[in-house]
C-alpha cells in the first residue's frame, strides 16, 4: 500500500510522530560496543533516520521503493555523508534472504500488523533468529489483542475514515477509508476494503482501491514463536513509553529476546 502515491510517506511522516520506542532503542544501545543493527519494514526511516544520525550503523528493508526513496531524500538533505551509515534493501521481508550477524534486529512500529497471516509473523520471528549473531538481542514492539478479534474490527460494511489522511506541503490532498468485509474472529483475521482518495493542486482527482488482510497479533503468540525459534525472551514492557512491565490485557507488547 506504501507504493499507491508517491506522497503517501510525507503523510505518514506528518502522521507518526512517536519518539518514544527510539529512545527505548537508544537506551539499549548505549550498552552495546559499535552494533549492527538490522530493522526490517524500516519504511521511511521513522526509527532508522534517527539511529543512524546518532553514528549507529543500520541496515534497513522495505518492500515500498516510495518510502525508501523519501528516506534517502531526508539523508540527503540532512547530511549527504550520513548515507555511508545505511542499507537499504527493497524487498518482501517473506521473499528475501535476510542477512546476518547484526546485533539488533528492531520489528517495531506494529510491523506485525502489516502481514495477513500467524504464519507470515512467525516467519519473521524466524528470520529475525537467523539473521542475528549469537549474544544478539531482537526488539519486537505491537498492540497486544488477545483471543477473539476485537469488536471494534468487526463493523463489517462500514466505512470509515482511516490513515493515510492529511495534505502534503505542495498541495496534494490525501483521504483513507477503511470498510471491512470478512471477519473470522475465533481465528482473529480480518479483511478490509481500502480506498485512498487523492486531490492534486491543479483539482485533478485519483482514487486507489485495494484489499487488504491482517491478523492482530497477541502477546502469547509472540511469546510462543520467539521460544520455539529458540530466542530466549529477556522483558517484555506493556510498550516503551514508561517501561511498564508487560501485565496480561496490556494495549501494547514489547518483547526483548536474545539469541543466547
Ligand atoms: C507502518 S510502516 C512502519 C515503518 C517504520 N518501521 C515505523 O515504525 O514507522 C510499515 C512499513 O512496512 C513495509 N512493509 C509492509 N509489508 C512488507 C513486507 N512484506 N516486506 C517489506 N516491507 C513491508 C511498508 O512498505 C511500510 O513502509
Amino acid at each position: 500500500m506504501y507504493d499507491i502515491n508517491e506522497h503517501l510517506p510525507e503523510i505518514y511522516d506528518q502522521l507518526e510522530t512517536r519518539s518514544d520506542d527510539v529512545d527505548f532503542l537508544c537506551e539499549l544501545l548505549k550498552k552495546m560496543k559499535s552494533p549492527r543493527i538490522l530493522e526490517p519494514f524500516c519504511g521511511n526511516g521513522r526509527i532508522l533516520f534517527p539511529l543512524i544520525k546518532k553514528g549507529y550503523q543500520v541496515t534497513g528493508i522495505d518492500l515500498s521503493s516510495e518510502m525508501l526513496d523519501h528516506l534517502r531524500n531526508k539523508i540527503k538533505r540532512y547530511e549527504d555523508s550520513l548515507l555511508d551509515n545505511v542499507q537499504l534493501i527493497n524487498a518482501d521481508v517473506l521473499k528475501t534472504d535476510w542477512p546476518n550477524q547484526f546485533d539488533l534486529v528492531v520489528l517495531g512500529g506494529n510491523c506485525m500488523y502489516e502481514l495477513a497471516t500467524l504464519d507470515e509473523q512467525q516467519i519473521v520471528i524466524e528470520k529475525a533468529f537467523h539473521a542475528l549473531k549469537t549474544g544478539g538481542l531482537v526488539f519486537i514492539d505491537n498492540d497486544n489483542m488477545e483471543g477473539l478479534l476485537d469488536e471494534s474490527w468487526c463493523k463489517i460494511g462500514v466505512e470509515e475514515k482511516i490513515f493515510p489522511s492529511g495534505e502534503c506541503p505542495h498541495g496534494v490532498k490525501m483521504q483513507g477509508y477503511c470498510k471491512p468485509i470478512w471477519v473470522d474472529r475465533e481465528n482473529r483475521l480480518w479483511k478490509a476494503q481500502r480506498r485512498i482518495e487523492v486531490e492534486y493542486p491543479d483539482g485533478k482527482k485519483d482514487e486507489i482501491s485495494y484489499v487488504q488482510q491482517k491478523h492482530p497479533v497477541s502477546a502469547s503468540e509472540i511469546k510462543k514463536w520467539l521460544e520455539d525459534t529458540g530466542l530466549e525472551i529477556l522483558a517484555v514492557y506493556a510498550g516503551t513509553k514508561n517501561k511498564k512491565k508487560f501485565t496480561e490485557g496490556a494495549k501494547r507488547a514489547t518483547f526483548l529476546a536474545g539469541k543466547i
